[in-house]
């Protein structure tokens, strides 16, 4: 297992490129299996999600491209037809967002047999949402043995669903079956993120009629058939927000670009309280901060448009060197507070009480040995890292590997001491 060395003190000069968003990318290759035409998606991240999303997709009948574009990665997803409708354990266990092949299957094949997703770090992640909408859409959905099995012979038709409490993942999943239903489909308590705009976008440009994403309701004329077209993919905001952060900490000046500003503004206004500084650009944002420390500042996570929980655990060791106590609040996931202890190995003073997280910000970190527990609190650790006096090794990078692309080169290019240390190559058990 690889593991990645921080050497801590170099403030950070110079310009980041923001790569296509991982959770975007990923719903937008599951939409592939709803036409026969091909696909084209650009800005694509080169991520190990999306490379395992891959392996799946050709397993059901997709030829998928990896190439390099004129304005960079790009992907071509070609299924001309479904050869499988079958998605086992082994693979969906190991990337939850695999589960979302099954609401196309079964718009397209009108059956599909495809594995439970199991828990994970963060929390029971539960797929009962998922399940209700596609119910609602007229699948007959059975679960034997930790599958779910699901026909719908006479095919999808639509409905109106108003889903209990927002959810990204299950929004998603209704809006990739309800394209190709017969008739009107209204969701209601719609999730609103970026992404979500994102695939309603590329599915308008395959044909499809979806209205409202973006909003809390979205409704989806459903049409016979989508084609092909090309799609670039949305910036990832979440990789933007966690270099604006490690620019914060470390200190110096940071551009970042090919980005949106407007997409990380819950994150922005609090880095902004917290005293760095914040400059919004036409294709992104820059960050600086000249020696002086950090403010503490509360937060909370909560659906778009507030501040993200994929940003928490990077604020939280934001917060580990600022003046006074900060309090952060995670309203989204259950358990999503693994890197605390992990930040207590750096010397960070953090008590855990159920949602709630109490930062006592302290006058330095010490570098130390520390273990990734989950893809975005493993960036979290390299970014204390970056402050952190001598050496800090994160161990279990891929968590890492899942969502960031070329991390050692970006914030090294802009001057910090980050090197991977290679391991052996056996990819373990992932998760989110
Ligand atoms: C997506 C993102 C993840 C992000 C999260 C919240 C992807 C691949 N992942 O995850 O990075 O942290 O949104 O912004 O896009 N829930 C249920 N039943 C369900 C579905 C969800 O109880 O059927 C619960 C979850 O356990 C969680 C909450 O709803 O507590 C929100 O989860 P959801 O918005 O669905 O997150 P994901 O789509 O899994």
């Amino acid at each position: 297992m690889d593991r990645i060395a921080i050497v801590g003190g170099a403030r950070l000069n110079g310009e980041i490129q923001i790569s296509g968003a991982k959770n975007s990318a990923i719903k937008l290759m599951v939409a592939s299996l709803l036409t026969d035409e091909p696909l084209r998606l650009t800005n694509m991240p080169r991520l190990a999600d999306t490379r395992f999303l891959g392996h799946l997709l050709t397993r059901l009948g997709t030829l998928v491209d990896e190439r390099q574009g004129e304005t960079g990665s790009e992907t071509v997803l070609h299924t001309p037809e479904i050869v499988s409708s079958f998605a086992p354990y082994d693979l969906v266990r190991q990337m939850r967002a695999s589960f979302n092949v099954l609401g196309p299957l079964i718009a397209r094949t009108g059956h599909a047999k495809v594995s439970l997703p199991g828990g994970c770090a963060i929390g029971g992640r539960p797929v009962d949402l998922h399940l209700q909408a596609l119910e609602a859409l007229g699948a007959k959905i059975e679960l034997h043995e930790g599958y779910v099995y699901a026909t719908a012979p006479g095919g999808l038709k639509g409905a109106e669903i108003e889903f209990p409490f927002v959810s990204v993942g299950a929004t998603e999943h209704a809006m990739l079956a309800a394209v190709l239903a017969k008739g009107v489909t209204v969701l209601k308590t719609a999730a609103c993120e970026p992404e979500i705009v994102d695939l309603a976008e590329c599915l308008n440009k395959m044909g499809a009629k979806v209205e409202g994403a973006g909003t809390p309701t979205i409704t989806i004329t459903g049409v016979d058939k989508l084609h092909g077209t090309t799609h670039a993919v949305i910036t990832d905001r979440i990789e933007a927000g966690t270099y604006a952060v490690a620019a914060a900490m470390a200190g110096g000046e940071v551009r970042l670009t090919n980005t949106r500003a407007d997409l990380i503004e819950a994150l922005l206004q609090k880095i902004e309280e917290a005293g760095a500084g914040v400059e919004r650009t036409n294709d992104g944002v820059i960050i600086r901060r000249n020696g002086a420390r950090l403010k503490a500042v509360d937060v909370e996570t909560g659906v778009y448009p507030g501040f993200p929980t994929d940003l928490q655990a990077q604020f939280m060791a934001l917060m580990t060197l600022a003046d006074g106590e900060s309090v952060i609040r995670e309203t989204i996931f259950e358990n999503r507070f693994m890197h605390a202890p992990e930040l207590a190995r750096l010397g960070a003073d953090i008590t855990v009480s159920g949602t709630e997280a109490r930062v006592r910000g302290v006058e330095k970190l010490e570098g130390a040995q520390v273990m990734a527990t989950d893809l975005r609190a493993s960036v979290g650790l390299v970014i204390a890292g970056l402050v952190a006096s001598g050496e800090t090794v994160v161990g279990r990078v891929y968590h890492l590997d899942r969502g960031f692309e070329r991390l050692e080169e970006k914030l090294g290019a802009c001057g910090a001491d980050v090197r991977r240390i290679k391991g052996d190559a056996s990819i373990p058990e992932m998760d989110g």
